[in-house]
C-alpha cells in the first residue's frame, strides 16, 4: 500500500532519530500512566512476598502476584521472574516451578504491570531468616537509595553505574567476600562479575523503553563503555525522564570461573560458598527525575524494602 501510493521511504531515519530521542522525555500523560503501572504492580509484589513467607512455590507466587493485580501473563509488559533459593542468581529464570522447594532461604521477584500500555518494571529479593544474606540486601538496599538520591538533571547515567560499582566493591570487602582494594575489584572484574548487568534502562511503552543512547534528535549514538557492555543507558539525565535503577550482587559460578587467576585470589571462596544456595539480589525501582527533586514511584506507593 505504503508502494502504491508513492512513499518510498518508509520510518525514514531523520524521523526515527527524533522520535527516539524526545520519547525520553515524558508528557504528564505518561508519567500519570506510569504511576498507575507502579501502583498496580506494587500490590502484586506486597502479595507475592507474602505468599513466599506463607510457603508458596514459584509457580503458586506467580498466580498470586497476576491475581492480585488482575493481569494475565499475556498482559503483563514481560515474563516474570520469581525465583526461589539458587534460581536467584539466573539472570532471566523464568521456569516456575511447581515443587516446594525443602529448605527456604531467599526469594527474587522481578515483575511488572501494564497500565494503558506503560509498563513497570520491579524487583525485590527477599530473605527468610535474618541471616548473612538478609544482611546483603539490607546493605545493596542502601546502595540502590543513595544513587537514587544523587539522580539529577545534569548527572550522566554512566556514572551512577560506575559509582554503583565502587559501591559494590566495597560491600564485597565488607561482607569478606573479596579481598584488595575497592579500585582493584572494579578494575579486575571483580564487580562486573557479582554485577553483571547494567544499572538500569529508560521506561515506557517498553520496558526497555527507547532512546537509552540517542544523545541529539540527530541520532548520535553514545554506545556504553566497553567494560559495561550491558548498560542500556548513557544519557544525560533531564526532567520528565523515567528510568530504572536496580543494582545487583549474585553468585554466578560461571562468572567468577572466567575471572583471571590473580583475580581469583581476591575471592574469599568460603563466603562464596556459604552465600551460593541463597543466589542472588536485585532490588529495582522505577522513577522519574523531576527539575528539582526524583520520585520514586516504587516506594511511594508503599513497596519500601
Ligand atoms: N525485567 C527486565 C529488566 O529488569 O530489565
Ligand atoms: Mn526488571
Ligand atoms: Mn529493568
Amino acid at each position: 500500500m505504503a508502494d502504491v501510493l508513492g512513499f518510498t521511504a518508509r520510518n525514514p531515519d531523520a524521523v526515527m532519530n527524533y522520535l527516539h530521542y524526545h520519547r525520553a522525555d515524558k508528557t504528564q500523560y505518561e508519567l500519570e500512566c506510569l504511576r498507575r503501572a507502579n501502583q498496580i504492580a506494587v500490590k502484586g509484589h506486597l502479595a507475592a512476598k507474602n505468599a513466599f513467607y506463607n510457603g508458596a512455590s514459584e509457580f503458586e507466587i506467580q498466580q498470586c502476584y497476576l491475581l492480585e493485580i488482575g493481569q494475565g501473563e499475556n498482559d503483563v509488559p514481560y515474563g516474570n521472574i520469581v525465583a526461589l533459593n539458587q534460581n536467584s542468581a539466573i539472570l532471566h529464570y523464568t521456569a516456575l516451578e511447581h515443587t516446594k522447594p525443602e529448605q527456604r532461604l531467599s526469594f527474587l521477584i522481578d515483575a511488572g504491570a501494564n497500565f494503558h500500555g506503560y509498563a513497570a518494571d520491579i524487583t525485590r529479593t527477599y530473605a527468610f531468616e535474618k541471616n548473612r544474606f538478609y544482611q546483603l540486601i539490607v546493605a545493596l538496599n542502601k546502595v540502590q537509595l543513595a544513587i537514587i538520591e544523587q539522580m539529577k538533571p545534569g548527572v550522566k547515567y554512566v556514572d551512577l553505574h560506575i559509582a554503583t560499582h565502587e559501591h559494590i566493591g566495597q560491600i564485597l570487602v565488607d561482607f569478606e567476600l573479596a579481598t584488595g582494594t575497592v579500585e582493584q575489584l572494579v578494575v579486575q572484574g571483580i564487580t562486573s562479575a557479582f554485577f553483571p548487568h547494567g544499572l538500569g534502562h529508560m521506561l515506557g511503552l517498553q520496558v526497555h523503553d527507547m532512546g537509552g543512547y540517542a544523545h541529539d534528535e540527530r541520532g548520535t549514538h553514545i554506545a556504553a563503555p566497553d567494560a559495561h557492555p550491558f548498560l542500556r543507558c548513557t544519557r544525560v539525565l533531564a526532567a520528565n525522564q523515567v528510568l530504572t535503577v536496580e543494582p545487583g550482587i549474585y553468585i554466578i559460578d560461571s562468572l567468577l570461573e572466567q575471572l583471571s587467576p590473580s583475580a581469583k585470589q581476591m575471592i574469599n571462596w568460603k563466603t562464596v560458598d556459604e552465600l551460593r544456595p541463597f543466589g542472588g539480589i536485585r532490588i529495582e525501582d522505577n522513577v522519574i527525575v523531576h527539575q528539582n527533586q526524583v520520585e520514586n514511584m516504587t516506594r511511594e506507593f508503599g513497596l519500601v524494602d
